[in-house]
């Protein structure tokens, strides 16, 4: 018999977007101009929204695959052999000829655990249309699209779109293909700083409700350490960020926090469910320092979680 492969896609999650090389220390406070810092602890890992995000997926136990760009070089190296490490399937990361990889520092506040972030883009460019296959990318049950290769995201979500397949949609910085992403994605799951600046709304219910009405079936709003918010056809959900201890590091907490929605809307949960899980995979992220440390596996999540369920307001 036949099997279709849209009925049984290959790939849990397909993440196309960033993926960088991460180095991470932990400051007792920010030093100003013309002054020096301790770093009291370092560590180097793999990061970028989609990057992490992918690594989230792998470590819950979905099959998922990264679809970006390194360079010809060490971080490029580094970056590939973590995502091997992790089981994140690596048969469209391109290593760009010549180029250089993203890399990033980011100095940890030792107090809050909030981080500020150093990079480098990086040479390796972005992806054209042309270079992504139709069939390929959508053989999964959802994608996880960050806007790192804006005008190519805006193909493959129109891509989903026709063909019915989700997709979580990660944005940080506005630019050119905002508009598309934001109307055709099936989840756009935004920090609200820009959920705030693209809509031009002050708060964050209104900001919602204005993206829902652009025509996804969900969007959420993230808050950092005040959780999230959710916004479907049948209302609005806080979702409070659920308590942890230590907080060591918030690098990544986003990212995570969509690798994890993401998956959760590969096993079908409904918006209330999937909330409180990525809220919870997030959460014990930061208990480690750097972007991936922290990930937990789906037995550790699934302790976690109490029995009650969000209230919808
Ligand atoms: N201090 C924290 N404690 C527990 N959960 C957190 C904390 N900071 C972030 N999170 C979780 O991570 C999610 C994403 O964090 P946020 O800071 O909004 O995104 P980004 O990292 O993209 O800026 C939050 O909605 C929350 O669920
Ligand atoms: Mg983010």
């Amino acid at each position: 018999m036949l099997i279709n492969t849209r009925e049984v896609p290959t790939f849990a999650v397909i993440a196309l977007g960033g993926c960088c090389w991460d180095y991470l220390g932990i400051i007792p406070h920010y030093p100003g101009v013309d002054q020096k810092v301790a770093i009291a602890e370092l560590s180097m890992q793999g990061g970028g929204q989609a990057g992490t995000g992918a690594v989230a997926v792998a470590r819950l136990g979905g099959k998922v695959a990264i679809v970006s760009r390194i360079g010809e070089d060490e971080f490029g190296r580094h970056i590939r052999e973590t995502f091997e490490a992790e089981g994140v399937d690596t048969r469209w990361l391109m290593q760009v000829p010549g180029a250089t990889s993203q890399w990033a520092f980011c100095a940890i506040d030792e107090t809050t655990g909030k981080r500020t972030i150093f990079y480098i883009h990086g040479t390796k460019g972005k992806f054209t249309p042309e270079e992504l296959d139709r069939e390929a990318i959508l053989d999964c049950r959802c994608l996880l699209v960050d806007g790192h290769h804006n005008v190519a995201a805006a193909q493959v979500v129109r891509w989903a779109q026709e063909a019915g397949v989700p997709v979580v949609l990660d944005l940080e910085r506005r630019q050119d293909q905002d508009d598309v992403l934001l109307t055709r994605a099936s989840h756009p799951v935004l920090p609200h700083k820009f959920a705030l600046s693209y809509t031009g709304e002050g708060d964050v219910v209104a900001a919602g409700e204005a993206l829902l009405a652009a025509g996804p079936q969900a969007v959420v709003i993230t808050l950092g350490p005040e959780g999230a918010v959710g916004f479907d056809a049948d209302g609005v959900i806080h979702q409070p960020a659920i308590p942890m201890e230590p907080i060591v590091d918030t690098t990544g907490a986003g990212d995570v926090f969509h690798g994890a929605f993401a998956y959760g809307v590969a096993m079908g949960h409904d918006l209330a469910e999937n909330l409180r899980f990525s809220s919870a995979v997030a959460a014990m992220k930061c208990r480690m320092l750097g972007g991936r440390a922290g990930i937990p596996t789906m037995s550790e999540v699934q302790r976690l979680l109490s029995s009650g369920r969000p209230q919808r307001i």
